[in-house]
């Protein structure tokens, strides 16, 4: 086996990503949405940090991601940004900033990347939005795709099941992947689908695949960041892997801080001036 793409790397960059595929090399992607949770990451060695459009659950408690606005994603897309130097920073346009309108998708596009200095651009869909995504890339803007659950899609979808398990829409998955890729995406997210599907889809592809809830066939993983460290376990998908029990942590942490208030045990001496 070669060297390290990744470790020997300096910047992440969309090449770099490429050349992780051509290599076997899984890429590690998670979500954040702040400075310092950003940098924990960046420390650790993420090598794609994805603020994402979940940071309407996470961070402002919305059932769906629909209501988050382009201001705040460049707000979240830019603390984030000034926390790491390595890592590649990829932003999801929200909810109603792209679909439809080409010229308003790349509007909004350059917004993210001049305001937030992010270095690329998460989109959903397949065919529906290929003129967007064609005009964005004119601009010289990274773009990643997203196939399978488009969680932007819920009210068309009624439900957060598994995607494309039926033949008919796994074959238009199919074909919406190679259009992306034909169209210069350097990049898909797979979300929730079959992990024979998904595996289809990545030999398929020159371009590395990024899956969540798509099994190990795929050139990478993501998970939301929130999930994986144990804050928000009402959401529980098969899926999912949890590394640590943070809600219960915090919890517990602050339950004792609230008790020493109480307790006048803090601050003690060496705690005041
Ligand atoms: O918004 C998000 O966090 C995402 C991931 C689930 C891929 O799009």
């Amino acid at each position: 086996m070669s060297a390290s793409v990744s470790q020997t790397a300096g910047k992440i960059t969309t090449h770099v990503l490429q050349r992780m595929k051509n290599n076997h090399e899984k890429i590690a992607m998670l979500t954040a949405y702040d400075y310092s949770m950003a940098t924990l990451l960046g420390q650790a060695g993420i090598e794609v940090i994805l603020v994402g459009d979940s940071a309407a659950n996470v961070m402002a408690g919305y059932k769906t991601t629909l209501p988050i606005t382009l201001d705040q994603m460049i707000y979240h897309a830019s603390s984030v940004v000034k926390a790491v130097d390595k890592p590649l920073v990829v932003v999801d346009m929200p909810f109603g900033t792209y679909q439809g309108n080409s010229k308003e998708a790349l509007h909004s596009a350059i917004r993210i990347m001049k305001e937030s200095g992010a270095d690329a651009i998460k989109l959903e869909g397949g065919h529906e939005i290929v003129e967007s995504i064609d005009r964005i890339l004119t601009a010289g803007i990274p773009v990643m795709g997203h196939l399978g659950l488009t969680p932007q899609s819920i009210n068309k979808f009624g439900t957060y099941v598994v995607r494309a398990q039926e033949q008919e829409e796994a074959e238009k998955l199919k074909e919406d992947a190679l259009l992306l890729e034909k169209t210069g995406c350097f990049a898909i997210v797979l979300e929730k689908i079959p992990a024979t599907l998904a595996g289809e889809v990545t030999r398929s592809l020159h371009i590395p695949t990024i899956g969540i809830g798509a099994g190990n066939q795929v050139d990478g993983q993501v998970l939301v960041l929130h999930d994986m460290l144990g804050i928000t376990m009402e959401f529980s998908p098969r899926y999912l892997r949890r590394y640590m029990n943070l809600s219960e942590d915090i919890t517990q942490a602050v339950k004792r801080y609230i008790e020493d208030v109480k307790s006048m045990d803090f601050p003690n001496a060496s705690e005041q001036y």
